[in-house]
């Protein structure tokens, strides 16, 4: 709980989040932002119109490469949330919703290391560690085709769970901004809660 700034306001003191934890959690978001989109139209570009050109090509690299960039960040940022904290719950939050943020948090930092696991491992097994031509990542396994495709059927079911609880999240974000009018996005947006 250190590191945070403190603002102080009429009716309620508010601790926002601080500046290295709102770095990562916005590099975050823009990694996932495009890491899905990417995903999802290499896999239908290859695999569902059996397109592999250059296009799907690049697509598999630049999303294996913003994976593999998106692991470490994750790993830097679960240590950082475990060695400093977090600001407690906005003081205005119910009980149940402080908990049904937690579960929703966990599950996101527990997704966002998994995924890009199962992705690494997945085209170790493949093996497809090729990235643009340029350079290989490192093979964490023996090729063996069959269990890359049920490992990479796993990591494709959890970014639908993922992107399922984003949703939720941004929508419970923008519900506490726009509906509740509280601090909950401010403290996350700025080092001082506005309102
Ligand atoms: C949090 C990080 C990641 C997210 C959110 C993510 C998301 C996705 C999504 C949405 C798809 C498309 C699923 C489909 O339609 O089949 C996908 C497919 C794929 N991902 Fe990732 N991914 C991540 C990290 C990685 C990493 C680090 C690698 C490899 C180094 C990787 C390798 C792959 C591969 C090879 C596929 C295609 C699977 C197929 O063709 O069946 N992913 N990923
Ligand atoms: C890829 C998309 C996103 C992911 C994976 C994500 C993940 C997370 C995680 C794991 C936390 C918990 C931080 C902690 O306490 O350690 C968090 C907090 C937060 N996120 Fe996101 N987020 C995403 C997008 C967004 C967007 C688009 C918004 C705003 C519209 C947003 C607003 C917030 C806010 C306000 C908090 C603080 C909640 C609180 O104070 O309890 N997030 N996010």
């Amino acid at each position: 709980m250190n590191e945070q700034t403190t603002a102080t306001n009429t009716a309620q003191t508010v601790e926002a989040y601080s500046a290295p934890a709102r770095f990562l959690h916005w590099l975050t978001v823009v990694l996932v932002a495009i890491l899905i989109p990417v995903g999802l139209t290499m896999n239908y570009r290859g695999n569902t119109l059996n397109i592999w050109d250059d296009t799907t090509n690049q697509l598999y690299s630049w999303h294996k490469l913003i994976g593999f960039v998106l692991l470490w960040v994750i790993l830097l940022r679960i240590a950082y949330r475990v060695f400093r904290g977090s600001p407690p719950p906005e003081p205005t939050l119910e009980p149940w919703q402080r908990m049904g943020s937690q579960v929703v948090h966990y599950a996101m930092y527990a997704l966002l290391l998994l995924m890009p696991i199962l992705g690494w491992v997945g085209v170790s097994l493949y093996p497809a560690l090729d990235i643009f031509g340029w350079f290989s990542l490192p093979a964490l396994t023996e090729p063996n085709q069959e269990l890359a495709n049920r490992v990479l059927g796993a990591h494709k079911a959890l970014a639908f769970i993922l992107l399922a609880l984003i949703i939720g999240h941004v929508g419970m974000a923008l519900f506490h901004h726009f509906g509740r009018k509280d601090n909950v996005l401010w403290r996350m947006l700025t080092s001082v809660g506005r309102r």
